[in-house]
């Protein structure tokens, strides 16, 4: 069993997913780990579509309208049990879909296979949070939506450098990142605290399936733009940095030849997205 604090709520809501319960009770029980909607009306189906919502408002936004995805395999990093996959399954020749809680996984196949194309799936299980088991260039896109914010600072990172490793040149990464607001000054240190009582023995485990607790203590890492780049600029080209209109997301001087930041309407002032060619 994997005790690392921050993948706590994954595996508390996997656990609930990994009950007899129908797909609709899933949703009401654990659908806000993914979409922050909650309710007893909530279904599978309407959950659903918020993910092809959001694949859809994602494709116009970062522009990647020209990417053939009928022709392409897509990894997702962080797929929870498929809200998003279904749609991009509906579009690709071929989906990976990854995350680091198994029970979400088999979740994830029975959600495509009733919304969308189960023929092109197939899921890849994170196990240590930090490494794809796939081979070096043999996937067109990896795409990864809110999650990297809820790994630790370094297993962000070598996701990243997972999501490099497993693109082939030409292709695309696109990475979603929360970065830096001015309530963080009190969020960070509250989540520190959450994840330090979630270690607690019984009551910890308790604690990471309760909501309040949940969204304090889950975003693990906030990344600025340059933090990312230092460390992946060389190996990438046609560097795209999307953030909200609502606020300034600087990259160095020395970069702003070869990076584009485009401020966008609709996206999160905490977020930001990394959209690049792998070299
Ligand atoms: C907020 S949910 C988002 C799920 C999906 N992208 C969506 O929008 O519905 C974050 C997902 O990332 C997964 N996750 C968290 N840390 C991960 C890691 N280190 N590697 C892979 N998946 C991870 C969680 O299990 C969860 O399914």
């Amino acid at each position: 069993m994997n005790l690392r604090a921050h993948h706590l709520p994954w595996n508390s809501a996997g656990n609930v997913a990994d009950n007899d319960l129908t797909a609709d009770d899933v949703v009401r029980e654990t659908g806000w780990v993914f979409n922050n909607e909650t309710g007893d009306e909530l279904t599978l189906k309407a959950f659903v579509e918020t993910g092809d919502k959001e694949v859809q408002r994602y494709i116009r936004l970062l522009q990647l309208e020209k990417f053939q995805f009928e022709n392409s395999t897509l990894l997702e990093i962080g797929s929870g049990i498929g809200r998003m996959t279904s749609s991009f399954t509906n579009r690709c020749r071929a989906v990976i879909a990854a995350d680091v809680d198994s029970a979400f996984l088999e979740r994830c196949r029975q959600t495509v296979a009733r919304f969308g194309r189960i023929d092109r799936l197939s899921t890849l299980h994170v196990a240590n949070g930090k490494t794809l088991g796939r081979a070096d260039k043999s996937v067109d896109m990896t795409f990864s939506y809110i999650t990297l914010q809820h790994c630790q600072p370094q297993d962000a990172l070598n996701l990243v450098s997972e999501a490099i490793r497993v693109t082939r040149s030409g292709g695309l990464i696109v990475l979603n990142f929360r970065t830096w607001v001015a309530s963080d000054v009190v969020l960070v240190p509250l989540g520190i605290a959450v994840r330090r009582l979630w270690k607690m023995p019984v009551l910890g485990r308790r604690l990471a399936r309760w909501r309040w607790s949940t969204r304090l203590g889950w975003q693990a890492n906030r990344l600025k733009p340059d933090t990312v780049l230092q460390d992946f600029e060389s190996q990438l080209r046609e560097i795209k940095i999307f953030h909200s209109v609502k606020r300034k997301l600087a990259v160095a001087t020395s970069r702003e030849n070869s990076v584009q930041t485009i401020p966008t309407n609709r996206i999160n002032p905490s977020h930001w997205w990394l959209v690049a060619q792998v070299s």
